[in-house]
């Protein structure tokens, strides 16, 4: 078992579940980035713009000396306010799975970047003799640099190469879902993660096309759909590349994942805070917050009442206030909510102990 540590990053984190796709040797120079060209600030400015920094660190932070966990490093942003706000004696784990995050890391020896996805939460700090924590941080999605990078195909503005993978490790990118997956896990998809209404026909036209020609790049998926009237298209390619998107990066299963053993690894009074970006992400946090279940009916006690597993610090989401909209309009969507672990019969104490 290795642990290989420079710059503070973590390069590999054995021993993982055998799902874990996501980390191999050849991703073993992460900081090798030169071929891309990316240029940013040395804070990771250029890279992304956070959301909520101030709001969303101050519900995180409750103790200064404590351990800190930021599911999403991105350009750092909100690691870097974290750090801040913590003492010599705090320290703070971050993640990211796309290798292009690793150029931000922060040289501060509170601070551990790794390599991986949040879905490996519990198993990734275990590997650090870290079974609890005092607050975790997810700010949900894709960066700004994810986006703007023509090459990686999330943009419905550039035509590249249909990719989408934040992990570019991984096998599954949006060519293979685009002209492998059956036309009713294609229907599936439109309609679930891209809430698109029309999936079925669109699913129909798409493995029609594929028969003769394969779908390859994102100006070849868009063409298929010309017909979509000029009002709409923005709204529809949007919602396709987004329900794209997410198939190719399981971005809900690995957010389930993470919430349950979020729940598990918090102590007693610790914060969970959330900042989702599209509906779909923010029923599941809303709901697990609320009674510790993603769908179905919730649990009742013995005397009737819903199960809780948080106590909810705020009783409706925050959201961005203008001037920051106005400031990064990527802000827009964004939902926070902020929750503190109950035990089992409802207390803020002994979550563990029983
Ligand atoms: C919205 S950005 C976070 C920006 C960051 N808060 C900042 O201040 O720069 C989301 C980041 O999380 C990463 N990410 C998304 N889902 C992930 C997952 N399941 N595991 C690890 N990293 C993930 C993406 O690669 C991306 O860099």
């Amino acid at each position: 078992m290795t642990i290989s540590k420079k710059h503070n990053i973590i390069r590999d984190v054995p021993p993982l579940p055998p799902s874990s796709l996501f980390f191999s040797e050849e991703s073993a120079n992460p900081l090798d980035l030169g071929e891309r060209g990316l240029e940013q600030g040395a804070d990771g400015s250029f890279f992304h713009n956070p959301v909520l920094l101030k709001k969303s660190v101050e519900n995180l932070v409750v103790n200064s000396g404590g351990i800190y966990v930021d599911c999403t490093f991105g350009g750092g942003g909100h690691s870097r306010e974290i750090l801040k706000n913590l003492s010599e004696k705090g320290k703070l784990f971050a993640f990211d799975q796309d290798l292009d995050a690793l150029k931000n890391t922060i040289d501060d020896e509170r601070f551990t970047l790794i390599n991986q996805n949040f879905r490996f939460l519990e198993n990734a700090l275990l590997m650090f003799g870290i079974s609890q924590v005092d607050g975790i941080l997810a700010d949900l999605g894709v960066s700004s640099h994810q986006f703007d990078e023509a090459e990686r195909g999330f943009s419905t503005r550039s035509n590249a190469p249909l990719d989408m993978r934040m992990n570019t490790k991984q096998n599954l990118d949006a060519q293979k879902i685009i002209n492998e997956y059956d036309e009713e896990a294609l229907s599936d998809i439109f309609y679930h993660y891209g809430e698109l209404k029309e999936s079925r026909k669109l699913a129909r036209e798409i493995v029609h096309h594929r028969k003769t020609r394969k779908i390859e790049t994102t100006e070849d998926l868009k063409k298929l759909f010309g017909y979509i009237p000029q009002h709409r298209q923005n709204k529809f390619f949007a919602q396709l590349f987004q329900s794209v998107r997410i198939e190719v990066n399981q971005e809900l299963e690995a957010l389930k994942e993470m919430l349950v053993q979020a729940h598990r690894i918090l102590k007693p009074g610790g914060r969970l805070v959330v900042i989702s970006y599209h509906s779909l992400e923010d029923r599941l946090v809303k709901r697990f917050l609320k009674n510790g279940m993603f769908e179905g009916e919730p649990e009742r006690d013995i005397f009737g009442n819903y199960k809780k597993t948080f106590e909810l610090l705020q009783s409706k989401a925050t959201v961005p206030d203008d001037r920051e909209i106005e400031e990064n309009p990527r802000a827009r969507s964004a939902k926070m909510r902020v929750g503190s672990p109950l035990s089992p019969e409802g207390g803020k104490n002994g979550k563990n102990d029983v």
